[in-house]
């Protein structure tokens, strides 16, 4: 019988676009949504949008639209994002939806319903400004002046209270009676002193915000925007409506995924109110850390937002959601820079990762005839390690321990590696041949990149399809019992080709600013009409500065099979280019012939030679062919 997995993302406020921050608690959510499911469990994952309240109100005011012209605008960007994240939601809630409103209001009348003295008619007095429209906190006011040097007038408005006092001692109850309640331990511990010191009533309306949704029977009051939010964990499961299917099969949710900053609004008011309304409390509360600019929290006022868009453009969603996970610890903050993304790429995916299954399948293609080897082998120290180390994965799995997991993956991948040194299939080949012995060596290998593949599943979605089917393994085969050692099929066709995550030269991409600047919203058009990405305009094209020259000079590179140094004369001068074509041409053949090259690229370093330009090739199965030019045309012509 599957079990049912509720896990839930906090909903965003749709003022603005999303960042890293929002990124990575989706990307979160995605992993162990995906985890879960391949582990047989019935998964319903929800995330969204959160659109009511002041902030969205004064974003709109702004730009002279209504809110909800704001809000409509803005969750197109949050479904693109998604879906290039690979993010694999069930459902996606607006809590401008009807099936939101009917919740919220089912809510108050079961809390009213329940205890009628739970909810009260009070004052609350404040500092209130006029021109923001608020009440600023006691301690942002000085000689009767918000932070920002609008007067403020102390008000009184009557609004409607929660009597969350009552729930202090049924919290602390909750708390010790459920330990994991709220995760990581130390967030416990804060939300456990703050509620020792006892709870407050809260105010659940207003009268001084009209976005919102309207207080039943007093239309003048909007139901505080938090009161509003925190319900769209049981409206988008059908509460207030008579479908209850799902309600049934998947509250109370497993996990709330949030950010430390709103963990006590969902370990306090939340479960204060579920509660008062007589229904059962979400099993988890888990809060992250935050993603940091220069030791900062990430925000909107303080400029310094990351929006990494360029990065998953240029490297695509898999290695982008890697290094979320690789790079944060569950629970503690850390900072953001491309340069740090830059170097997990080239050092974990690209080395460790990709070498690794590029050498193997290419060994296996070359002395097993493009197959896996026709011998399997059962007793080994790589089935030893895998068999050992599939309990620990799936622990550090279990409790969002993902960089733990996926150090777990690479004490295996170490492990091959150091297998593969050791048992020198090259040599073995060289002297007997692909008999037994190599057929085992090299499907062992095989075998134990399978299952680190397996567990890299929920992190790497696409890519791990791919390695899979590369390997000659099931790309669809991801399931609990896929990690167990023994699966690769014997003398089935592998796919040598081109890596997986090609190195990038760090100096070089730095060096071409494409650095993730602390930028403001991506500009409208990117929100409106998406233009279609496959195209540029002549004028982009204009910009490539393509030129015929001809090669004076080739040479190998000392140590790789693929580069050859060329001395190229360019009309006024030389300049060395670095090319990958020596699999196809011999530096004897080169010289003399006139090429096309891109002349205006940054300089790059390869094999710590410095590359000015790139030649011009067409690539047929990784292996390149170079453009003719008529050798009548002279060295720095322009093409275009
Ligand atoms: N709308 C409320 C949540 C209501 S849930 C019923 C909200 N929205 S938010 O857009 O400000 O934040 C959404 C999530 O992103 C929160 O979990 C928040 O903690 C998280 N992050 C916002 N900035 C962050 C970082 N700099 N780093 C990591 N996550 C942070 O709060």
């Amino acid at each position: 019988m599957p079990q049912s997995f509720y896990i839930t993302t906090a909903i965003h406020y749709v003022n603005d676009d999303p960042h890293i921050g929002h990124m990575y608690e989706n990307v979160v959510a995605d992993v162990v949504a995906r985890h879960r499911r391949r582990m047989g469990d019935q998964v319903w994952f929800l995330t969204g949008t959160d659109e009511h309240g002041q902030k969205i109100e004064r974003s709109a005011a702004k730009e002279g639209i209504r809110p909800i012209e704001l809000a409509d605008r803005v969750v197109k960007t949050h479904h693109a994002l998604w879906k290039k994240l690979d993010i694999s939601h069930d459902d996606f809630i607006r809590t401008t939806e009807d099936r939101h409103r009917l919740g919220v209001l089912e809510l108050i009348r079961r809390i009213e319903k329940r205890d009628p003295d739970d909810i009260y008619a009070g004052e609350h007095s404040g500092w209130y400004c006029q021109s923001e429209e608020t009440f600023i906190p006691e301690n942002q006011v000085r000689d009767k002046r918000d932070e920002s040097g609008h007067p403020v007038e102390w008000t009184t408005e009557s609004n409607y209270f929660f009597r969350l006092s009552r729930f202090t001692q049924p919290l602390l109850d909750h708390y010790a009676a459920n330990p994991d309640f709220i995760y990581p331990p130390t967030r416990m511990n804060e939300i456990r002193s703050f509620v020792e010191q006892g709870l407050k009533d809260l105010s659940i309306s207003r009268t001084s915000i009209k976005w919102g949704i309207p207080w039943p029977g007093k239309p003048e009051h909007v139901i505080y925007v938090w009161m509003d939010a925190l319900t769209n964990y049981i409206s988008a499961l059908g509460f207030g409506s008579s479908d209850h299917e799902k309600l049934d099969r998947f509250w109370p949710a497993n996990i709330h995924l949030v950010g430390k900053d709103i963990v006590r609004f969902h370990a306090v008011y939340w479960p204060a109110f579920l509660m008062a309304a007589g229904l059962p409390l979400p099993r988890q509360i888990a809060g992250h850390g935050w993603w940091l600019r220069d030791n900062e929290k990430i925000s909107k006022s303080l400029g310094n937002v990351v929006r990494p868009y360029n990065i998953i453009d240029e490297f695509g969603a898999d290695p982008f959601r890697y290094f979320l996970l690789r790079e944060m610890v569950f629970g503690q903050d850390q900072n953001y820079s491309d340069e740090a993304f830059l170097a997990r790429y080239n050092a974990d995916l690209a080395n460790d990762l990709g070498n690794t299954l590029s050498r193997a399948i290419k060994m296996s293609d070359s002395y097993f005839g493009g197959k896996t080897p026709p011998t399997a082998c059962d007793d080994n120290e790589l089935k030893r390690l895998a068999t050992e180390i599939e309990p620990d994965y799936l622990r550090e799995m279990e409790t969002l321990a993902f960089q733990r997991a996926m150090d777990v993956a690479w004490r295996l991948l170490t492990a091959i590696n150091g297998y593969i040194v050791a048992r020198e299939p090259w040599k073995k080949f060289k002297e007997t041949g692909a008999d037994e012995s190599l057929s085992r060596v090299i499907w062992n290998v095989l075998e134990a990149l399978r299952i680190v593949w397996v567990m890299m599943a929920p992190v790497m979605p696409a890519t791990t399809r791919e390695a899979l089917s590369r390997l000659g393994a099931d790309p669809d085969r991801i399931g609990a019992d896929s990690l167990t050692w023994g699966q690769l099929a014997n003398s089935v066709p592998v796919r040598a080709t081109d890596p997986l995550f090609p190195r990038i030269d760090t100096a070089a991409y730095i060096g071409e600013k494409k650095m993730t600047d602390p930028t403001p919203a991506p500009p409208e058009t990117t929100q409106a009409a998406a233009p279609d990405q496959s195209k540029i305009s002549i004028d982009e094209f204009m910009k490539v500065d393509l030129r015929v020259v001809e090669i004076r000079a080739a040479e190998k590179v000392e140590k790789s099979k693929k580069l050859l140094k060329l001395t190229v004369f360019t009309g006024d001068g030389e300049r060395t280019i670095v090319a990958g074509i020596a699999t196809k041409y011999t530096p004897e053949e080169l010289v003399g012939r006139k090429v096309v090259i891109v002349a205006n690229l940054n300089p790059a370093k390869l094999m710590g030679i410095e590359s000015n330009g790139m030649v011009l090739a067409a690539s047929i199965d990784g292996e390149a062919s170079l453009l003719s030019v008529d050798p009548a045309v002279p060295a720095g012509t322009k093409v275009k």
